[in-house]
């Protein structure tokens, strides 16, 4: 696996790969998840590169930015095993030169839900995602349904910009009592680590009363009460799949969206329902 840290570099790499290229983003502490897209590209496309850049601006203020954890070397070996090969892993001086200025913003869709709670947080991958397709131009971007907002948001995204790159969103990986996968689960202590397993418990319990007919806040005071005391509720909802509009009753293609604060750790997980 070539690694590569400077926009021109990588372009003149890439532009010597066979097609079509697939491209995972990631912010490295790359886990199972994360492999599980890097396979996926390996199986659909004749070249993959991935990424890996803890991106500064799509955290906000008292966020865990500086404590994110960072492991570049050992996110290339696991990378390389999956058969990456191409990393793109620049410094923030190179995505965000001196005099940087321009954002990319979604719009509503950007504003709901994980964009309500965490405010700057889709524009600022908005716009990191636009920069790394237009330095990778891949033909195939992988990303993960355990963000089913940010897969929404940039869905959106290529759709609205005209990107010539085709969208495709691969399933969760789960630990084995359901929890996701997720970078931000090595916060978690061993007491908020066991509450935390309810989090999909309670999603699986609000699909199943919207099944039955109950509206969406009657399943959602239903489903509310299985997470563990470990856990305090930011969200728990459906909403349309495409637009993350809330709805009253279970209509496909929905998710079920919830996310949940163990100590200062926020997690969130989905269930897609497909039409
Ligand atoms: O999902 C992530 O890890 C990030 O939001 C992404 C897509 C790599 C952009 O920084």
């Amino acid at each position: 696996m070539r690694i590569f840290h400077a926009v021109e570099q990588v372009r003149a790499g890439l532009a010597a790969l066979p097609r079509p290229l697939g491209f995972v983003p990631t912010m490295g502490a790359l886990h199972a998840g994360h492999l599980q897209l890097a396979r996926t590209a390996r199986q659909q496309c004749a070249s993959v590169a991935a990424s890996v850049f803890v991106n500064p601006t799509q955290f906000g203020p008292g966020e865990d930015f500086e404590r994110y954890p960072r492991d570049v070397q050992g996110d290339a070996e696991k990378l390389s095993g999956a058969g990456v090969d191409a990393l793109f892993t620049p410094d923030a001086a190179v995505m965000y030169p001196p005099g940087f200025s321009t954002i990319v913003d979604v719009g509503a869709l950007g504003a709901v839900y994980e964009g309500a709670v965490r405010p700057t947080h889709f524009r600022g991958v908005a716009t990191v995602v636009s920069k790394l397709l237009h330095i990778v131009q891949p033909d195939v971007l992988f990303v993960g349904q355990k963000d089913a907002q940010q897969s929404a948001v940039l869905k959106k995204l290529v759709r609205d910009l005209d990107f010539p790159v085709r969208v495709e969103v691969v399933p969760t990986v789960r630990e084995s009592d359901g929890l996701a996968m997720s970078s931000r689960n090595a916060y978690l202590s061993r007491e908020q680590r066991a509450g935390a397993s309810s989090l999909h418990g309670s999603l699986e319990c609000m699909l199943e009363e919207l099944r039955n007919g109950a509206d969406a806040s009657r399943a959602a005071q239903h489903a509310r009460a299985q997470l563990d005391a470990a856990g305090v509720w930011d969200y728990l909802d459906v909403v349309d799949a495409q637009t993350f509009e809330p709805l009253q009753h279970l209509r496909a293609p929905a998710f079920v969206i919830g996310a949940a604060r163990f100590g200062s750790t926020r997690l969130i997980d989905n269930i897609l329902v497909s039409a």
